[in-house]
C-alpha cells in the first residue's frame, strides 16, 4: 500500500457523498439496518454540513475516498464519530491518521478533552483506541432521543 507516500485527508465535499455512503455501508452494519431509520446515512451528512462542517474529514488515496472521521466540539467537550477505513487497507495507519487530525482540530479549537463511544463488545476497537492513548473514563454512557426520528434530510 502506498498510503503513506501518496494519503491525504482533507475536509468532506458534497461531491464525496456516494463514496462516504459506500464506505460507511461496508463499516458500519447499522447503516443497512431497515429496522433503524434512524441511522440514515445522508441525514448524518447533511446534519453535519448544518452543524460544524469543518470538522468532517476525508482520507483520499490517489482519488479514492478510503476513510472518514467527523469531531465535534460543544465548548466544553469534543466528540469523535464515523471513524471508518476502507475494508481493503485497514491496518496500514490511515485510522490513526484520520484520529490525529480530528484531535489537531479540536486541540486548534481550545477543546480540552476528546470523548467517544464504542460498543462494550467490540474489543477490538478498543485496543485501536488505547494504543492512541485513549483510556475508558469511569462513567456510564446515557442518551434519550429528542423529537420525532427524521429518516431523511429536509
Ligand atoms: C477502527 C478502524 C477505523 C481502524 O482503522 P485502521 O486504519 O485499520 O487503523 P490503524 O491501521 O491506524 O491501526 C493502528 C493500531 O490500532 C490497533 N488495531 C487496529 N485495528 C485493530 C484490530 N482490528 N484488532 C486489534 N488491534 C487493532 C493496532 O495496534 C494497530 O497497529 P498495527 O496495525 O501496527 O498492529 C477500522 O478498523 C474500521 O474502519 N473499522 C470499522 C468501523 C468502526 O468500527 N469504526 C469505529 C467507530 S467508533
Amino acid at each position: 500500500m502506498t498510503a503513506a507516500v501518496t494519503l491525504s485527508i482533507r475536509r468532506f465535499d458534497a461531491r464525496d457523498t456516494d463514496a462516504v455512503i459506500a464506505l460507511w455501508q461496508e463499516a458500519f452494519p447499522e447503516y443497512r439496518d431497515v429496522t433503524r431509520p434512524q441511522r440514515n446515512p445522508h441525514l448524518s451528512i447533511a446534519n453535519k454540513l448544518a452543524t460544524q462542517p469543518e470538522l468532517f474529514f476525508v482520507a483520499v488515496l490517489g482519488e479514492r475516498i478510503v476513510g472518514t472521521v467527523m469531531g465535534g466540539y460543544d465548548g466544553h467537550r469534543g466528540w469523535l464519530y464515523s471513524l471508518a477505513v476502507d475494508e481493503s487497507l485497514r491496518r496500514h495507519g490511515i485510522g490513526t491518521r484520520l484520529v490525529a487530525h480530528v484531535e489537531e482540530a479540536l486541540t486548534a479549537r481550545g477543546c480540552p478533552k476528546l470523548n467517544l463511544q464504542i460498543l462494550s463488545a467490540k474489543t477490538e476497537l478498543r485496543k485501536f483506541y488505547e494504543a492512541l492513548g485513549y483510556r475508558a473514563d469511569e462513567v456510564i454512557s446515557l442518551g434519550k432521543r429528542l423529537g420525532e426520528v427524521a429518516t431523511s434530510p429536509a
